[in-house]
């Protein structure tokens, strides 16, 4: 199973597109690494990169709510806030444990994939809608 961008995601923002697409091929980066059995070593990698582009990626989507008026701003910061914690932990626990463990894989793939399906298919999408009718 891959994870690919489908074009029904876009919210129709280029800036914010492009960072979904970059996320999204990074679980697919994930998904291919834990096929070939190298799933710690990509975790690693992707735990440092989620670190910094989650946080400007989620500025830049909560600044373009901001600017279009978008009623859910409040909630939809929740969900982002929620996510970072989520991540950090994860941080945290492969700090402590020392080394990627499989359950931190399987989490982080579990944790992404809620994401992708709840968050930026729903949620994100939602943000479109609200620029299409607005605009
Ligand atoms: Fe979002």
């Amino acid at each position: 199973m891959g994870i690919a961008w489908r074009d029904d995601l876009a919210i129709g923002v280029e800036l914010i597109d492009n960072q979904h697409k970059e996320l999204m091929g990074r679980f697919d980066m994930l998904l291919t690494a834990c096929r070939d059995g190298k799933g710690g070593d990509e975790l690693r990698h992707l735990v440092t990169f989620l670190n910094d582009y989650v946080i400007s990626h989620f500025r830049d989507e909560e600044a373009l709510q901001r600017k279009t008026g978008f009623p859910d701003y409040e909630s939809h910061r929740q969900e982002h806030e929620a996510f970072v914690a989520r991540l950090k932990e994860l941080k945290q626990r492969i700090d402590e444990d020392g080394e990627v463990l499989v359950d931190h894989v399987l989490d982080t793939n579990k944790m992404l994939l809620d994401w992708l399906i709840k968050h930026i298919s729903v949620r994100d999408r939602a943000i479109g809608r609200h620029i299409n009718k607005t605009s």
